[in-house]
């Protein structure tokens, strides 16, 4: 007779597809998922269907893309993920690229989640250091304001938070114009001067810098510490539209898709390890399909998957370890190093379970850990493909670029590949997926630089 080992040891395959199966889409359910996103675009776009919406469709004041004639030096800074940025940007007529230079700064937690304007004085004493490093204090400069959040636009420099998302939850912030609290906090040092132009959300800053290179490029995506997209609607379309109408008849519409399923529209999909991973979050019930697919989360879902496997005896020979057993453990960035790995070679995962204290792990366990990220990963790419796919067939076009930043789908080994072949299938239109390197930054600068332009400026 078998012994009870030899039966789980029989039986693990089955019971691993079990566990994984939910994460995994046919083209039934992508179809589906695209379906439901679409009809909340359409109820965030109309006037009367927005209030109720999950994916507030926001209207931005960018309506124009760079048309090459702009120039100039301009600033920018990026809040929204872990770093913060301040760059300096100098655009040349005609020029398929920008010239940059920039800093990074890490931004504490404290200030992330303290009195809101001990943010905003952290953001300028950061760009008074970085204006006195490249000399150019004494100079006022045009700034584009990448702040990506969503935001209730009521101008190109104007826009009042709606909510924080990502671990930000700076008080007094909520409800209140950005850039009233940037250009305060500029004042309150009165070492330095700016003329701030505009603020933008990062997904439309890298569209925005990605249609340098290739005008068909309407259509901006993050798959990074957050998840959203933006891109070129029809006026007509854009019911909720309060700016004047006219030419140009078109304006980008920041989706913050991240909120999709916040009305319980994704709950037949979600697993109980997204579940848990809302249930500890700061922002319980919001950002459900950010919480799918985005890097704040991928690592964290791949350690509860594995904490079950290891309950159910399917690795680690049943044994945790105190690491493996704490929040936030397992760094996103594992995820793409597990498989990025070439088959049969498990050195690098070997590492990273010997650095989460399973010293006991096996190769055939490094081989279940890379399915486990594979099955986590690859379902964010197919909800993302999906959501890309809705834009694409809403839009009608027979070709369209989307610019890219994030990085999940940087530093991802599969990702883009995934993505293209899901998009494939999922439309009948020819989608470029374009890399933006420090997209966000550099679109901040061009959108303040078409402004500029239009205003007669530059
Ligand atoms: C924010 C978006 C942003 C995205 C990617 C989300 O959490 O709500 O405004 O574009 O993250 O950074």
């Amino acid at each position: 007779m078998a012994s009870k080992e030899e039966k789980v040891g029989n039986l693990k395959p089955v019971q691993i597809d079990l566990i994984l199966r939910p994460f995994r889409y046919d083209n039934d359910t992508l179809n589906d998922i695209m379906g439901r996103l679409h009809k909340e675009m359409e109820k965030g776009l109309k006037k009367e269907t927005n209030p109720d919406a999950t994916v507030k469709m926001l209207a931005t004041y960018v309506r124009a893309v760079p048309d090459g004639t702009e120039s100039g030096d301009f600033l920018s800074l990026d809040l929204g993920g872990s770093n913060f940025r301040v760059l300096h940007v100098h655009i040349e007529k005609g020029a398929k690229d920008v010239r940059l230079q920039s800093d990074s700064y890490a931004i504490p937690e404290n200030i992330m989640t303290g009195p809101g304007e001990q943010l905003f004085d952290y953001i300028a004493d950061c760009m008074a250091k970085f204006l006195e490093k490249i000399g150019m204090k004494e100079r006022k400069m045009a700034l584009g304001f990448t702040f990506s959040f969503p935001c209730k636009q009521r101008g190109l420099d104007c826009a009042s938070l709606i909510k924080w998302t990502k671990g930000f939850s700076a008080a007094g912030v909520e409800g209140e114009d950005v850039v009233r609290l940037l250009r305060d906090a500029i004042k309150r040092r009165g070492d330095f001067d700016t003329d701030v132009v505009a603020v933008v959300n990062d997904t439309v800053g890298t569209m925005m810098a990605c249609g340098l290179a290739d005008h068909d490029c309407l259509i901006g995506l993050i798959v990074g510490t957050g998840s959203n997209a933006c891109y070129m609607e029809k006026l007509d379309n854009v019911e909720i539209w309060e700016g004047e109408r006219g030419e140009p008849n078109q304006v980008v519409v920041n989706m913050e898709w991240g909120a999709f399923g916040e009305d319980g529209a994704l709950d037949d999909l979600r697993t109980p390890y997204d579940r848990e991973i809302d249930e500890h979050s700061i922002n319980k019930g919001q950002q459900i399909y950010e919480k799918m697919i985005s890097g704040m989360y991928m690592g964290e879902l791949v350690r509860l998957v594995l904490l079950e496997m290891t309950k159910q005896m399917l690795v680690f020979g049943g044994r945790t370890s105190t690491e493996l057993e704490t929040r936030g453990t397992f760094q996103t960035k594992y995820v793409s190093e597990i498989e990025e790995e070439p088959i049969g070679d498990m050195g690098p995962t070997m590492k990273i379970l010997h650095s989460l204290g399973l010293k006991h792990a096996t190769e055939t366990d490094c081989g279940t850990v890379r399915e486990v990220c594979r099955a986590v990963s690859t379902r964010a790419a197919h909800l993302v493909s999906a959501g890309i796919s809705a834009i694409v067939n809403k839009m009608g076009r027979e070709r369209v670029a989307v610019g890219v930043d994030g990085s999940v789908y940087k530093y991802h080994p599969h990702f883009k590949e995934l993505m293209t072949q899901t998009i494939d299938k999922l439309t009948h239109c020819d989608v470029k997926l374009m890399l933006s390197e420090d997209g966000s930054g550099k679109g901040a600068a061009l959108v303040t630089a078409v402004a500029c332009r239009l205003a007669g400026k530059s």
